[in-house]
Protein backbone atom coordinates (compact mmCIF):
# COMPACT_ATOMS: atom_id res chain seq x y z
CA UNK A 1 0.00 0.00 0.00
CA UNK A 2 1.03 3.51 -1.01
CA UNK A 3 2.82 4.72 2.15
CA UNK A 4 1.55 7.99 3.94
CA UNK A 5 3.61 10.86 3.95
CA UNK A 6 3.02 11.01 7.36
CA UNK A 7 5.05 7.76 7.96
CA UNK A 8 7.90 9.06 5.26
CA UNK A 9 6.10 7.98 1.89
CA UNK A 10 5.79 10.06 -1.08
CA UNK A 11 3.30 12.72 -0.67
CA UNK A 12 -0.03 12.87 -2.99
CA UNK A 13 1.27 17.05 -3.97
CA UNK A 14 4.26 19.00 -3.77
CA UNK A 15 2.96 21.74 -5.85
CA UNK A 16 1.19 25.21 -4.34
CA UNK A 17 -2.16 25.56 -4.47
CA UNK A 18 -3.42 29.00 -6.41
CA UNK A 19 -1.98 31.47 -4.10
CA UNK A 20 -4.80 34.09 -2.32
CA UNK A 21 -5.34 37.02 -3.72
CA UNK A 22 -5.33 36.66 -7.35
CA UNK A 23 -4.61 40.08 -8.63
CA UNK A 24 -2.88 41.69 -11.91
CA UNK A 25 -2.68 44.21 -14.23
CA UNK A 26 -6.11 45.70 -13.38
CA UNK A 27 -5.65 45.80 -10.06
CA UNK A 28 -2.23 47.85 -10.55
CA UNK A 29 -4.15 50.21 -13.16
CA UNK A 30 -6.55 51.30 -10.94
CA UNK A 31 -4.17 51.67 -7.93
CA UNK A 32 -1.97 53.95 -10.04
CA UNK A 33 -5.11 55.80 -10.83
CA UNK A 34 -5.81 56.57 -7.79
CA UNK A 35 -2.10 57.18 -6.53
CA UNK A 36 -1.61 59.72 -9.41
CA UNK A 37 -4.84 61.95 -9.25
CA UNK A 38 -3.89 62.82 -5.70
CA UNK A 39 -7.53 61.95 -4.98
CA UNK A 40 -7.00 59.42 -2.05
CA UNK A 41 -10.14 60.34 -0.53
CA UNK A 42 -13.69 61.78 -2.59
CA UNK A 43 -16.82 63.36 -1.05
CA UNK A 44 -19.29 60.53 -2.07
CA UNK A 45 -21.93 61.11 0.54
CA UNK A 46 -25.33 60.50 -1.44
CA UNK A 47 -23.34 60.28 -4.80
CA UNK A 48 -23.82 56.06 -4.62
CA UNK A 49 -27.42 56.84 -4.44
CA UNK A 50 -27.77 59.66 -7.22
CA UNK A 51 -25.05 57.74 -9.62
CA UNK A 52 -22.83 60.83 -10.06
CA UNK A 53 -21.40 61.20 -13.99
CA UNK A 54 -17.44 60.75 -13.11
CA UNK A 55 -17.91 58.99 -9.34
CA UNK A 56 -15.71 58.49 -7.12
CA UNK A 57 -13.69 54.48 -7.18
CA UNK A 58 -15.92 54.24 -4.12
CA UNK A 59 -19.02 55.38 -5.57
CA UNK A 60 -18.21 53.26 -8.69
CA UNK A 61 -17.51 50.15 -6.57
CA UNK A 62 -20.97 50.50 -4.33
CA UNK A 63 -23.01 50.54 -7.56
CA UNK A 64 -21.47 47.86 -9.22
CA UNK A 65 -21.07 45.38 -6.62
CA UNK A 66 -24.71 46.11 -5.06
CA UNK A 67 -26.25 46.09 -8.99
CA UNK A 68 -24.01 42.82 -9.57
CA UNK A 69 -25.35 41.24 -6.20
CA UNK A 70 -29.62 42.83 -6.57
CA UNK A 71 -29.53 45.72 -4.82
CA UNK A 72 -29.95 49.37 -6.03
CA UNK A 73 -27.76 50.64 -3.25
CA UNK A 74 -24.68 49.49 -2.31
CA UNK A 75 -22.75 51.41 0.88
CA UNK A 76 -19.14 50.42 1.44
CA UNK A 77 -17.53 50.83 5.08
CA UNK A 78 -14.07 50.00 6.65
CA UNK A 79 -14.94 45.78 7.35
CA UNK A 80 -17.77 43.46 7.49
CA UNK A 81 -18.27 43.77 11.13
CA UNK A 82 -18.71 47.39 10.65
CA UNK A 83 -21.08 46.24 7.97
CA UNK A 84 -23.17 44.24 10.54
CA UNK A 85 -23.26 47.32 12.88
CA UNK A 86 -24.36 49.79 10.37
CA UNK A 87 -26.96 47.17 9.14
CA UNK A 88 -28.46 46.97 12.91
CA UNK A 89 -28.37 50.62 13.15
CA UNK A 90 -30.29 51.17 10.28
CA UNK A 91 -32.67 48.36 10.82
CA UNK A 92 -33.39 50.70 13.83
CA UNK A 93 -31.98 47.77 16.94
CA UNK A 94 -31.44 49.89 20.26
CA UNK A 95 -29.52 48.37 23.64
CA UNK A 96 -31.40 45.68 24.98
CA UNK A 97 -33.18 44.52 22.05
CA UNK A 98 -32.60 40.96 20.88
CA UNK A 99 -31.08 39.54 17.77
CA UNK A 100 -31.04 35.72 16.50
CA UNK A 101 -27.82 35.20 14.97
CA UNK A 102 -26.51 31.50 14.61
CA UNK A 103 -23.82 29.95 16.78
CA UNK A 104 -21.14 28.81 14.13
CA UNK A 105 -20.08 31.61 12.36
CA UNK A 106 -17.53 34.32 12.61
CA UNK A 107 -17.48 36.22 16.12
CA UNK A 108 -18.62 39.43 14.60
CA UNK A 109 -22.00 38.06 13.87
CA UNK A 110 -22.61 38.07 17.39
CA UNK A 111 -20.65 40.78 18.69
CA UNK A 112 -22.19 43.67 16.33
CA UNK A 113 -25.39 43.52 18.23
CA UNK A 114 -23.13 43.57 21.48
CA UNK A 115 -20.87 46.22 20.21
CA UNK A 116 -24.51 48.08 20.10
CA UNK A 117 -25.54 46.99 23.27
CA UNK A 118 -28.27 44.12 21.90
CA UNK A 119 -28.37 40.98 22.87
CA UNK A 120 -27.11 37.72 20.62
CA UNK A 121 -29.75 34.98 20.96
CA UNK A 122 -28.52 31.61 19.28
CA UNK A 123 -30.27 29.79 17.23
CA UNK A 124 -29.09 26.30 16.52
CA UNK A 125 -27.45 25.03 12.75
CA UNK A 126 -29.00 22.10 10.57
CA UNK A 127 -25.97 19.78 10.71
CA UNK A 128 -25.86 18.93 6.85
CA UNK A 129 -25.86 22.50 5.10
CA UNK A 130 -24.19 24.11 8.81
CA UNK A 131 -26.59 27.00 8.50
CA UNK A 132 -29.44 28.29 10.77
CA UNK A 133 -31.84 25.27 10.88
CA UNK A 134 -35.12 27.34 10.09
CA UNK A 135 -36.93 24.49 12.15
CA UNK A 136 -35.77 26.25 15.57
CA UNK A 137 -36.11 29.78 14.71
CA UNK A 138 -39.91 30.42 15.88
CA UNK A 139 -38.75 29.03 19.41
CA UNK A 140 -36.08 31.68 19.54
CA UNK A 141 -37.90 34.45 18.65
CA UNK A 142 -38.76 36.82 22.12
CA UNK A 143 -40.68 39.74 22.77
CA UNK A 144 -37.30 41.87 22.19
CA UNK A 145 -36.31 40.24 19.04
CA UNK A 146 -35.66 43.02 16.62
CA UNK A 147 -33.65 41.40 14.14
CA UNK A 148 -32.45 37.98 12.74
CA UNK A 149 -29.04 37.21 10.72
CA UNK A 150 -28.91 34.44 8.45
CA UNK A 151 -25.14 33.78 7.76
CA UNK A 152 -24.87 31.78 4.35
CA UNK A 153 -22.02 30.13 6.08
CA UNK A 154 -19.17 28.78 3.41
CA UNK A 155 -21.02 30.43 0.95
CA UNK A 156 -24.10 28.30 0.73
CA UNK A 157 -27.43 30.08 1.18
CA UNK A 158 -29.21 29.63 4.07
CA UNK A 159 -32.67 28.23 4.17
CA UNK A 160 -34.15 31.81 3.25
CA UNK A 161 -37.83 30.76 2.09
CA UNK A 162 -38.59 29.37 5.87
CA UNK A 163 -36.68 32.52 7.30
CA UNK A 164 -38.35 35.13 5.92
CA UNK A 165 -41.67 33.25 6.44
CA UNK A 166 -41.14 33.16 9.74
CA UNK A 167 -39.66 36.67 10.28
CA UNK A 168 -42.76 38.53 8.40
CA UNK A 169 -45.19 36.76 10.32
CA UNK A 170 -43.44 38.33 13.36
CA UNK A 171 -42.74 41.63 11.28
CA UNK A 172 -38.91 41.19 12.57
CA UNK A 173 -36.26 42.39 9.32
CA UNK A 174 -33.70 39.99 8.41
CA UNK A 175 -30.01 41.67 7.77
CA UNK A 176 -28.20 38.57 6.04
CA UNK A 177 -24.55 38.22 6.74
CA UNK A 178 -23.26 37.24 3.51
CA UNK A 179 -19.43 37.80 4.22
CA UNK A 180 -18.82 34.76 2.80
CA UNK A 181 -21.34 35.03 -0.12
CA UNK A 182 -19.93 37.02 -2.72
CA UNK A 183 -21.60 35.98 -5.73
CA UNK A 184 -23.65 33.23 -5.15
CA UNK A 185 -27.46 32.72 -5.17
CA UNK A 186 -30.64 31.25 -3.72
CA UNK A 187 -33.16 30.19 -5.87
CA UNK A 188 -31.38 32.27 -8.39
CA UNK A 189 -32.03 35.28 -6.74
CA UNK A 190 -28.45 36.67 -5.50
CA UNK A 191 -27.21 36.53 -2.09
CA UNK A 192 -27.65 39.53 -0.22
CA UNK A 193 -30.92 40.81 -1.85
CA UNK A 194 -33.02 38.73 -0.48
CA UNK A 195 -33.41 40.01 3.16
CA UNK A 196 -33.91 43.96 4.30
CA UNK A 197 -30.45 44.16 4.23
CA UNK A 198 -27.38 42.33 3.82
CA UNK A 199 -23.45 42.70 4.50
CA UNK A 200 -20.32 41.40 3.01
CA UNK A 201 -16.97 41.26 3.88
CA UNK A 202 -13.52 42.21 1.43
CA UNK A 203 -11.02 40.93 4.70
CA UNK A 204 -7.91 39.12 3.28
CA UNK A 205 -9.68 35.77 3.16
CA UNK A 206 -12.81 36.52 1.39
CA UNK A 207 -13.65 35.74 -2.44
CA UNK A 208 -13.33 39.28 -3.39
CA UNK A 209 -10.68 41.14 -1.16
CA UNK A 210 -8.86 44.68 -0.57
CA UNK A 211 -7.22 43.37 2.24
CA UNK A 212 -9.77 44.48 4.41
CA UNK A 213 -12.94 46.64 3.78
CA UNK A 214 -17.02 45.58 3.78
CA UNK A 215 -19.96 47.02 2.21
CA UNK A 216 -24.23 47.08 3.31
CA UNK A 217 -26.40 46.24 0.44
CA UNK A 218 -30.15 46.99 0.21
CA UNK A 219 -32.89 47.92 -2.24
CA UNK A 220 -34.87 50.16 0.56
CA UNK A 221 -33.91 53.68 -0.27
CA UNK A 222 -34.51 55.42 3.48
CA UNK A 223 -32.28 52.19 4.60
CA UNK A 224 -29.14 53.26 2.53
CA UNK A 225 -29.22 56.46 3.27
CA UNK A 226 -29.71 55.80 7.59
CA UNK A 227 -26.74 53.13 6.25
CA UNK A 228 -24.98 56.30 4.71
CA UNK A 229 -24.78 58.62 6.72
CA UNK A 230 -23.81 56.46 9.71
CA UNK A 231 -21.00 55.83 7.66
CA UNK A 232 -20.36 59.35 7.65
CA UNK A 233 -20.62 60.37 10.81
CA UNK A 234 -24.46 61.02 11.23
CA UNK A 235 -23.82 63.47 7.99
CA UNK A 236 -26.89 64.16 5.65
CA UNK A 237 -26.68 64.41 2.15
CA UNK A 238 -26.89 67.92 1.03
CA UNK A 239 -26.89 69.54 4.36
CA UNK A 240 -23.12 71.48 5.96
CA UNK A 241 -20.56 69.69 6.75
CA UNK A 242 -20.78 70.22 10.48
CA UNK A 243 -24.26 69.53 10.94
CA UNK A 244 -25.00 65.56 12.68
CA UNK A 245 -28.43 63.95 12.32
CA UNK A 246 -27.43 60.64 14.36
CA UNK A 247 -24.41 58.67 15.71
CA UNK A 248 -22.45 57.61 13.18
CA UNK A 249 -18.79 57.30 12.67
CA UNK A 250 -16.16 57.57 10.29
CA UNK A 251 -16.38 53.95 8.65
CA UNK A 252 -15.37 55.17 5.31
CA UNK A 253 -13.39 53.04 2.52
CA UNK A 254 -10.35 54.61 0.95
CA UNK A 255 -10.22 55.15 -2.79
CA UNK A 256 -7.37 52.64 -3.32
CA UNK A 257 -9.13 49.73 -1.15
CA UNK A 258 -12.19 50.62 -3.73
CA UNK A 259 -9.65 50.82 -7.29
CA UNK A 260 -8.49 47.15 -5.68
CA UNK A 261 -12.02 45.83 -5.74
CA UNK A 262 -13.49 47.20 -8.68
CA UNK A 263 -10.61 45.24 -10.59
CA UNK A 264 -11.55 41.87 -7.63
CA UNK A 265 -15.63 42.21 -8.82
CA UNK A 266 -14.50 42.06 -12.54
CA UNK A 267 -12.99 38.21 -11.42
CA UNK A 268 -15.72 37.30 -9.26
CA UNK A 269 -17.89 35.66 -11.84
CA UNK A 270 -15.18 33.52 -13.70
CA UNK A 271 -13.47 32.55 -10.40
CA UNK A 272 -16.87 31.81 -8.98
CA UNK A 273 -17.90 29.51 -11.91
CA UNK A 274 -14.31 27.78 -11.41
CA UNK A 275 -15.08 26.93 -8.00
CA UNK A 276 -18.61 26.45 -8.60
CA UNK A 277 -17.55 23.70 -11.03
CA UNK A 278 -14.31 22.16 -9.07
CA UNK A 279 -16.54 22.38 -5.58
CA UNK A 280 -18.76 19.82 -6.94
CA UNK A 281 -16.76 17.80 -8.60
CA UNK A 282 -14.73 17.15 -5.37
CA UNK A 283 -18.13 16.39 -3.33
CA UNK A 284 -19.00 13.85 -5.97
CA UNK A 285 -15.67 12.46 -4.95
CA UNK A 286 -15.86 12.62 -1.42
CA UNK A 287 -19.35 11.64 -0.66
CA UNK A 288 -18.44 8.20 -1.27
CA UNK A 289 -15.21 7.50 1.06
CA UNK A 290 -16.97 6.44 4.55
CA UNK A 291 -16.85 9.40 6.96
CA UNK A 292 -16.09 12.00 5.14
CA UNK A 293 -19.47 14.32 4.72
CA UNK A 294 -19.38 16.92 2.23
CA UNK A 295 -22.06 20.19 3.45
CA UNK A 296 -25.37 19.07 2.00
CA UNK A 297 -26.64 21.73 -0.97
CA UNK A 298 -30.16 21.44 -1.06
CA UNK A 299 -32.26 22.97 -4.10
CA UNK A 300 -32.66 26.18 -3.10
CA UNK A 301 -28.88 27.46 -3.05
CA UNK A 302 -29.07 27.40 -6.74
CA UNK A 303 -24.99 29.28 -6.39
CA UNK A 304 -22.85 28.10 -3.87
CA UNK A 305 -20.32 31.05 -3.19
CA UNK A 306 -17.73 28.15 -2.01
CA UNK A 307 -16.27 30.39 0.45
CA UNK A 308 -14.95 27.76 2.16
CA UNK A 309 -14.94 24.00 1.11
CA UNK A 310 -16.28 22.41 4.36
CA UNK A 311 -17.05 18.83 4.96
CA UNK A 312 -17.88 16.88 8.29
CA UNK A 313 -15.60 14.48 9.30
CA UNK A 314 -17.43 11.49 11.20
CA UNK A 315 -14.60 9.92 13.22
CA UNK A 316 -15.58 6.51 14.02
CA UNK A 317 -17.13 5.57 10.62
CA UNK A 318 -13.82 6.74 9.06
CA UNK A 319 -11.77 5.32 11.74
CA UNK A 320 -9.17 7.79 12.66
CA UNK A 321 -9.50 11.23 14.58
CA UNK A 322 -9.81 14.55 12.97
CA UNK A 323 -6.77 15.70 14.13
CA UNK A 324 -4.76 12.89 12.57
CA UNK A 325 -6.39 13.15 9.57
CA UNK A 326 -5.64 16.87 9.33
CA UNK A 327 -1.86 16.43 10.08
CA UNK A 328 -2.40 13.73 7.30
CA UNK A 329 -3.50 16.06 4.80
CA UNK A 330 -1.57 18.22 5.38
CA UNK A 331 1.53 15.58 4.94
CA UNK A 332 -0.23 14.99 2.00
CA UNK A 333 0.19 18.81 0.49
CA UNK A 334 -3.38 19.04 1.62
CA UNK A 335 -3.47 21.20 4.27
CA UNK A 336 -7.06 21.98 5.93
CA UNK A 337 -8.22 23.44 9.43
CA UNK A 338 -10.56 22.60 11.86
CA UNK A 339 -12.86 25.36 11.52
CA UNK A 340 -14.15 26.79 14.63
CA UNK A 341 -12.98 25.47 17.53
CA UNK A 342 -16.30 26.65 19.67
CA UNK A 343 -19.75 27.25 19.07
CA UNK A 344 -19.52 31.11 19.43
CA UNK A 345 -21.76 30.84 22.85
CA UNK A 346 -18.73 28.84 24.97
CA UNK A 347 -16.06 31.28 23.71
CA UNK A 348 -14.39 33.06 26.93
CA UNK A 349 -16.44 36.56 25.94
CA UNK A 350 -20.27 35.11 27.00
CA UNK A 351 -20.70 34.39 30.65
CA UNK A 352 -22.46 31.73 32.26
CA UNK A 353 -25.60 32.13 31.59
CA UNK A 354 -24.64 31.31 27.50
CA UNK A 355 -24.07 27.62 28.94
CA UNK A 356 -27.60 27.44 28.29
CA UNK A 357 -27.08 27.20 24.79
CA UNK A 358 -24.73 23.92 24.71
CA UNK A 359 -28.45 22.43 25.47
CA UNK A 360 -30.53 23.78 22.34
CA UNK A 361 -27.48 23.96 20.06
CA UNK A 362 -26.42 20.39 20.00
CA UNK A 363 -25.77 20.19 16.21
CA UNK A 364 -23.29 23.89 16.35
CA UNK A 365 -21.01 21.93 19.17
CA UNK A 366 -20.87 18.57 16.45
CA UNK A 367 -19.94 21.03 13.75
CA UNK A 368 -17.22 22.30 16.09
CA UNK A 369 -15.65 18.52 16.44
CA UNK A 370 -16.36 17.36 12.89
CA UNK A 371 -16.03 20.16 10.31
CA UNK A 372 -12.68 20.16 8.45
CA UNK A 373 -11.92 23.01 5.85
CA UNK A 374 -10.29 23.80 3.33
CA UNK A 375 -9.73 27.21 1.71
CA UNK A 376 -11.34 28.30 -1.20
CA UNK A 377 -8.20 29.27 -3.62
CA UNK A 378 -7.83 25.02 -3.87
CA UNK A 379 -10.85 25.46 -5.84
CA UNK A 380 -9.71 27.83 -8.40
CA UNK A 381 -7.27 24.94 -9.20
CA UNK A 382 -7.58 22.63 -12.46
CA UNK A 383 -9.17 19.42 -12.39
CA UNK A 384 -5.84 17.82 -11.91
CA UNK A 385 -5.79 19.86 -8.60
CA UNK A 386 -9.00 18.33 -7.47
CA UNK A 387 -8.23 15.08 -8.28
CA UNK A 388 -5.30 15.11 -5.96
CA UNK A 389 -7.13 16.58 -3.20
CA UNK A 390 -9.31 13.59 -3.49
CA UNK A 391 -6.75 11.33 -3.83
CA UNK A 392 -5.01 12.29 -1.02
CA UNK A 393 -8.34 11.84 0.99
CA UNK A 394 -8.33 8.70 -0.45
CA UNK A 395 -4.87 7.60 0.83
CA UNK A 396 -5.40 8.53 4.47
CA UNK A 397 -8.80 6.32 4.42
CA UNK A 398 -6.92 3.48 3.01
CA UNK A 399 -4.28 3.69 5.68
CA UNK A 400 -6.83 4.70 8.16
CA UNK A 401 -5.40 1.70 10.53
CA UNK A 402 -1.52 2.72 10.83
CA UNK A 403 -2.66 6.47 11.16
CA UNK A 404 -5.32 5.28 14.31
CA UNK A 405 -2.34 2.48 15.93
CA UNK A 406 0.13 5.57 15.74
CA UNK A 407 -1.89 8.52 17.42
C1 LIG B 1 -19.58 35.22 8.71
C2 LIG B 1 -18.78 36.46 8.92
N1 LIG B 1 -19.40 37.59 9.25
C3 LIG B 1 -18.73 38.74 9.43
C4 LIG B 1 -17.36 38.80 9.29
C5 LIG B 1 -16.67 40.08 9.61
O1 LIG B 1 -15.95 40.60 8.56
P1 LIG B 1 -14.64 41.50 8.82
O2 LIG B 1 -13.52 40.59 9.20
O3 LIG B 1 -14.45 42.18 7.51
O4 LIG B 1 -14.96 42.46 9.91
C6 LIG B 1 -16.67 37.65 8.93
C7 LIG B 1 -15.20 37.68 8.76
O5 LIG B 1 -14.52 36.68 8.79
C8 LIG B 1 -17.38 36.44 8.75
O6 LIG B 1 -16.75 35.30 8.43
Amino acid sequence: MNQLALFGGQPVRTQPFPSWPVHGEREEALALEVLRSGQWWRYTLGEAIDGAASPSKVAEFQQKFAAAHGCKYGIACVNGTAALEIGLKALGVKPGDDVIVPPYTFIATASAPMLIGANPVFCDIDIDTLNLDAGKLEAAITPRTRAIIPVHFAGLAADMEAILEIAARHGIPVLEDAAHGHGGAWRNQPLGSIGAMATFSFQASKNMTAGEGGIVVTNDERLAEIAESLVWVGRKKGRPWYEHHRLGWNYRLTEFQAAILLAQLERLAEQTRRRQENGAWLTAQLEQIPGIRPMAVPAYATGHAWHIYCLRFVESAFGATRERFLEAMAAEGVPGSSGYAHSLFNNPLFDESFQRYNETCAASNRACREAVWFEHRYLLGERADMESIAAAVRKVYENRGELARTA
